[in-house]
């Protein structure tokens, strides 16, 4: 919805977040997962941006059923987007 299935921030909602969605796939961005390969899952677990990802999903009409995420899930999730960046150029 707003990072994009390619991660590089071209989600219909990136631009409407505040600040804009970034690109996940950028030299510093994979400096950042390099550095703390925690980040992604992190980013859903800790909620660094408070309630950013609820707002703008509410403010924009998107409806999401609620999601309980399993450790397999945040796993796969890890493994495609750590697999997307770094296949990206
Ligand atoms: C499971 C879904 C998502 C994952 C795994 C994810 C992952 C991430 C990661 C890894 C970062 C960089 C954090 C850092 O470097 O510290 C980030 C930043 C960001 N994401 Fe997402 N994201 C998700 C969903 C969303 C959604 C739905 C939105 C928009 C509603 C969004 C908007 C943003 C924004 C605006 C930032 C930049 C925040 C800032 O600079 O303070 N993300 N996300």
């Amino acid at each position: 919805m707003c990072h994009g299935a390619d991660i590089k921030g071209t989600g219909p909602l990136a631009n409407k977040s505040d600040p804009p969605t970034p690109d996940l796939t950028t030299p510093a961005f994979k400096k950042r997962l390099n550095e703390y390969p925690g980040v992604i899952v992190s980013s859903v677990i800790l909620r660094p941006n408070g309630d950013l990802i609820p707002r703008t999903l509410r403010e924009n009409g998107v409806k999401l059923s609620p999601f309980t995420w399993k450790v397999q899930d945040f796993r796969d999730l890890n493994q495609y987007m750590s697999g997307v960046i770094s296949k990206s150029r």
